[in-house]
């Protein structure tokens, strides 16, 4: 299996060169997220793609992650801070018109989703927004791979720093995730070099019954 390779291949990225990765490939790369599950199916976060150097520069300051800043472009993954119904009805109207579906022909699953999300609080319904923008992240990780740019993906950042720059919080959105998006430059980051650390796969996972 090619990806197989395409992972063994990938590292998470220190140190980038100044090659910028083209608008296409950086599309591609959205395109591969936007086309991953998520539960529910509502995708409920957004990515955020910044370039800016000035922008970024605000972005990265304090954080020990120097890829916000020295990559060629940043992607933000910003997950929803609730889960709103009107959001859902929306969504759903949407996915009858892509299913060439009568309106309203998805009306009971549209109801045991509103029910569902209303029956928690919003705290639990953005950390649930929170696991999805994740397999986003590992969706990425993974496209980004097989075209050959290599990626970071980041924890370390200050999201209330990034929530207020890039206004998250009037687009009901906070900052989860980064993963940045370059070419490594292989003499000066040591990590390129270094042997991939894994489980051997036994123990890592099991044929259980
Ligand atoms: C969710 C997540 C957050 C991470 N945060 C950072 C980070 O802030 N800075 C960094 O340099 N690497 C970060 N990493 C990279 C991991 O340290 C790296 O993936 C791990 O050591 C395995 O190495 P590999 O990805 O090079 O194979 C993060 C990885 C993940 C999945």
């Amino acid at each position: 299996m090619e990806l197989i390779n395409h992972l063994k291949w990938r590292y998470a990225t220190k140190k980038y060169n100044t090659e910028k990765v083209s608008e296409e490939k950086v599309n591609q790369i959205l395109e591969a997220i936007n086309l991953t599950a998520s539960s529910c199916g509502i995708q409920p976060y957004r990515v955020l793609v910044i370039s800016n150097p000035e922008i970024r520069a605000q972005l990265g300051a304090g954080s020990f992650n120097g890829q916000i800043v020295n990559s060629s472009h940043l992607l933000v993954f910003a997950a929803f801070n609730e889960i709103s119904i009107t959001y859902i009805e929306e969504y759903i109207k949407m996915a009858e018109k892509q299913r060439n579906l009568p309106e309203g022909g998805m009306d009971e699953f549209s109801k045991k989703l509103t029910g569902y999300f209303s029956a928690n609080t919003q705290e639990a319904n953005a950390i649930w927004a929170n696991k999805q923008a994740y397999i986003g992240l590992g969706t990425a990780l993974a496209a980004a791979a097989e075209l050959k740019i290599d990626t970071t993906p980041m924890e370390g950042f200050d999201a209330q720093q990034f929530d207020e720059i890039l206004g998250l919080k009037a687009k009901g959105l906070h900052a989860v995730v980064l993963l940045s998006l370059g070419y490594r430059d292989t003499e000066n980051d040591y990590f390129a070099n270094l042997a991939k650390v894994r489980l051997p796969i036994e123990e890592f996972s099991a044929f259980v019954g």
